[in-house]
């Protein structure tokens, strides 16, 4: 695994004042940093019958997008989020962008800075890569993470901190399964942060040994190879999508007996507390990490996950809007 600098994230992300004017990392975020993006994200948060909750508190703004690994939820949800607080979006298709002829990214984010963009939504393969180019950026610029490698994914962790929050307030009381290819997951490494600042009473990790984090990452949870005692009595059981294309080949495990071992069928799901919540921050390998039974069934809130990606990219964009312009 390529070396990253948490410590160097969580000061750039930061103004000389301690404001938040970039998020690329949840490290450092203190409790009630967390807790109040999460309260401005539930002020957002409609019913699905509702017309979506809409305000101008990015109007005149310009919010770019660019993705340079693929995306569905995260980069939909920041246009949708951008579009309900006023923000004009653009989108930059990396196929058909300069950086096909050799354009660095130092210089696209120029280029985007160059007319008005001032929010740049970034998801890129090369760990690290939010922290290098942050300190680059102008002034009134905000760089965020919207999925670094295995490193970080922010502002999935916190959509997943909020969903468990709507079904499970007492966090102290709750207990947590992630299971699956926590190596490779930048979702698990920002879940578990927002969730272990929240004061999670239990985190547990389970998954094949060469596919769990090295030892120094996810302090204090409890680690499993076995998922039928991981999943004992657990509130609330996150899979995670095996990574093939971060995998070499000796890695990538075979699909069925992927799923007999540690998928989450609804025989294994009879293990967990009878109201357990399951999630997946998707897209889902179905018949591999998760069932369809249990991806569609009555204890899964995978969709619910997908509702607050957008209330949470609403929270984070009023809030760094706010914050980089002293507000
Ligand atoms: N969960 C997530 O990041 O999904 P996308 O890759 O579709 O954005």
């Amino acid at each position: 695994m390529t070396h990253f600098d948490t410590a160097l994230s969580q000061h750039v992300q930061r103004t000389d004042t301690g404001r938040l004017r970039h998020l690329i990392t949840l490290d450092g975020l203190t409790r009630n940093e967390i807790t109040a993006l999460l309260d401005l994200a539930q002020f957002y948060v409609r019913k699905p019958h509702e017309l979506p909750a809409r305000d101008q508190s990015l109007a005149g703004h310009t919010v770019a997008n660019l993705f340079f690994e693929p995306s569905t939820r995260t980069r939909v949800s920041f246009e949708l989020a951008a579009q309900r607080l006023g923000a004009y979006v653009v989108n930059l298709d990396m196929q058909t962008s300069s950086r096909v002829k050799g354009e660095t990214v130092l210089d696209t984010l120029y280029t985007l800075q160059a007319m008005h963009a001032d929010v740049l939504v970034m998801r890129d393969a090369e760990p690290g890569l939010p922290a290098q180019v942050a300190p680059f950026v102008a002034s009134h610029v905000s760089i965020l993470n919207a999925g670094e490698a295995h490193v970080s994914h922010p502002t999935q962790g916190l959509l997943d901190a909020l969903t468990i929050r709507q079904h499970k307030p007492d966090f102290n009381n709750l207990s947590i399964l992630i299971v699956g290819d926590l190596m490779h997951s930048r979702v698990a490494r920002s879940t578990w942060r927002a969730l272990n600042t929240l004061g999670i009473g239990e985190v547990r990790i389970a998954g094949p040994e060469h596919l769990l984090p090295p030892a120094h990452e996810f302090k204090g949870a409890i680690r499993h190879t076995d998922i039928n005692k991981a999943i004992q009595d657990v509130d609330v059981v996150m899979a995670l999508r095996i990574q093939k294309e971060r995998m070499q080949q000796a890695h990538i495990p075979d699909d069925s007996g992927y799923c007999r071992e540690f998928g989450l069928t609804p025989e294994r799901m009879k293990l967990a507390k009878p109201d357990a919540i399951v999630m997946h921050p998707a897209p889902m390998n179905r018949g591999v990490e998760i069932t369809d039974d249990v991806a569609d069934g009555k204890q899964s809130v995978i969709q619910q996950q997908v509702t607050n990606g957008v209330a949470v990219r609403m929270a984070v964009l009023a809030t760094i809007a706010r914050g980089a312009h002293g507000q």
